[in-house]
């Protein structure tokens, strides 16, 4: 089934193309990781078939995004637990909160995934009782396009052009393994079987 690390490349694209579009897919929201150690969960937007370029959404304000511009660096985790997949990407990142990537990626998604961007306060301030931080006439509707208006200056896009990537195959024979690395966004993969 995964005779060859071409096969196993083309498997491990066709996971993370399927897991972008598809929200059923169990790799549809991996865990993203930071040079600080952090982790959080966030829902994988857009990846191509080359594995080149992958595109998550975050709110400007939040910690990772400060971390993120600081060092140019994140990871990605997925599991498919009925393949038995396991995907680990690493790379270059950036933070775009203005640009074709972001604007196209802002006037694509619905309002309600807008409405998270109205947040009075930045993700992870202090509140005085548990709240959602959203201004009270947009609370539990579907706001308006005039509502929503100030909501793009904190909307961003995450974009991660992973220069590393492990996949890891558990079977009940033996587990398999490979790593594929290149140079940069655009380079080919290079692979290499390695132990589990
Ligand atoms: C299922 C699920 C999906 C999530 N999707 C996103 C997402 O797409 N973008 C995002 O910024 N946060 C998302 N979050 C919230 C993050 O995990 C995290 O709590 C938040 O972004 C604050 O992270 P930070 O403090 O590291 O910036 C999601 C959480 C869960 C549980």
């Amino acid at each position: 089934m995964f005779a060859t690390l071409d096969a196993v490349l083309a498997d491990a694209a066709a996971h993370l193309t399927r897991a972008a579009r598809d929200r059923k897919s169990p790799m549809h929201v991996p865990v993203v990781g930071t040079g600080d150690g952090d982790l959080r969960m966030m829902v994988l937007r857009a990846c191509d078939p080359e594995i080149g370029l992958l595109r998550f959404h975050t709110d400007a304000r939040s910690a990772k995004t400060a971390t993120i511009a600081a060092d140019g660096m994140a990871s990605v985790l997925a599991f498919d637990p009925d393949a038995k997949i396991q995907l680990r990407l690493r790379g270059p990142a950036r933070i775009e909160t203005t640009g074709p990537v972001a604007d196209a990626a802002w006037t694509a998604a619905s309002e309600y995934a807008r409405r998270c961007y109205l947040a009075v306060g930045a993700p992870g301030s202090p509140t005085d009782q548990p709240r959602s931080g959203l201004p009270e006439e947009v609370e539990g509707i579907r706001p308006s396009e005039e509502q929503l208006l100030p909501a793009r200056e904190n909307f961003a896009v995450l974009l991660i052009e992973p220069t590393s990537l492990d996949w890891l195959y558990l079977a009940h024979d033996g587990h398999r393994r490979a790593q594929f690395a290149r140079s940069g966004a655009g380079q080919d993969w290079q692979g290499t079987w390695v132990i589990p």
